[in-house]
């Protein structure tokens, strides 16, 4: 398979620290890849530099051959990234379905605008981006409630509604920020099989998350970064039995 995602010696400063430093990553198409390594690792800095939300210090990213570098987050999401945000990133005054359309709007810049002006041919292009958002919401399990506001619903439909609006922007590389996080064992469970059926769909996933189990369960492969660098990858088994890896969790008494 080839590389949909590569990184060569990719760095990141903010002043004096180094919060990604000289990290080597390859992503193969068709993949689910974690990110995991301790808090404050380096692994969220990770994916705002692959989604152009932040520019590289030095290094080179490389999606299907093309240098990210310099690009804008919207021309990155025109390229096929799209991401998830470590806290939900929802609109509470805007209903469900508005929510997930908005997936599609984010690709161009223009995009918001063009909404503004009603021509017939803007008004076609909205029919089809909310049939399209409401195929999206069934496929992550919402069938219900599209014309409620988020905020009532539980937090697990949250979830899934950022989730939504990201493939709503036909992504080929998701980037999913701890989309487990704040969730019970039978909503993560929910949302393993979610991220698998996401990847059936072609999709190749970038996942950072501290849920151990729901790593071992879907990944194909792990890195794991601690201050900024790369410290272990490799099939989930080898790394939890990494011993720079429990190092890095645990502290060196153990
Ligand atoms: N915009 C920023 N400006 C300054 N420092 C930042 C910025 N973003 C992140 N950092 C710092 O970079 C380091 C890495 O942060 P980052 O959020 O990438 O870690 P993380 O691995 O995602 O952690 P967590 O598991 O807690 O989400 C931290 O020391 C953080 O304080
Ligand atoms: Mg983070």
């Amino acid at each position: 398979m080839n590389d949909l995602l590569e990184l060569t010696k990719v760095t990141r400063r903010f002043g004096g620290l180094t919060a990604v430093q000289s990290v080597d990553l390859r992503v193969r198409q068709g993949q689910i890849k974690a990110v995991i390594g301790p808090n404050g690792a380096g692994k969220t800095t990770l994916f705002n530099l692959i989604s152009c939300v932040l520019p590289v210090s030095a290094g080179l990213i490389q999606f299907q051959g093309n240098a990210l570098n310099r690009l804008k987050a919207y021309a990155a999401a025109a390229l096929g990234i799209s991401r998830t945000f470590q806290t939900a990133a929802i609109f509470h005054n805007m209903s469900i379905l508005e929510n997930v359309m908005l997936g599609r709007h984010m690709r161009s810049r223009r995009g918001l605008f063009r909404v503004a002006i009603k021509t017939p041919g803007a008004r076609r292009e909205e029919k089809a981006i909310r049939e399209d958002a409401l195929q999206w919401l069934h496929f992550m399990g919402v069938n219900d409630r599209f014309d409620s506001l988020p905020g009532e619903l539980p937090f697990v439909i949250h979830r899934k509604i950022e989730i939504a609006r990201a493939l709503a922007t036909e992504p080929k590389l998701l980037l999913l920020d701890e989309p487990a996080a704040g969730l019970d064992i039978r909503e993560t469970e929910e949302l393993a099989a979610c991220i698998q059926k996401i990847r059936d769909q072609g999709i190749t996933i970038l996942i950072i998350e501290h849920d151990m189990s729901l790593v071992m369960d879907i990944s194909d492969e792990v890195c794991v970064l601690n201050y900024g660098a790369k410290i272990a990858e490799g099939a989930p088994r080898d790394v939890q039995r990494n011993e720079e890896v429990i190092e890095a969790y645990l502290g060196k008494e153990h």
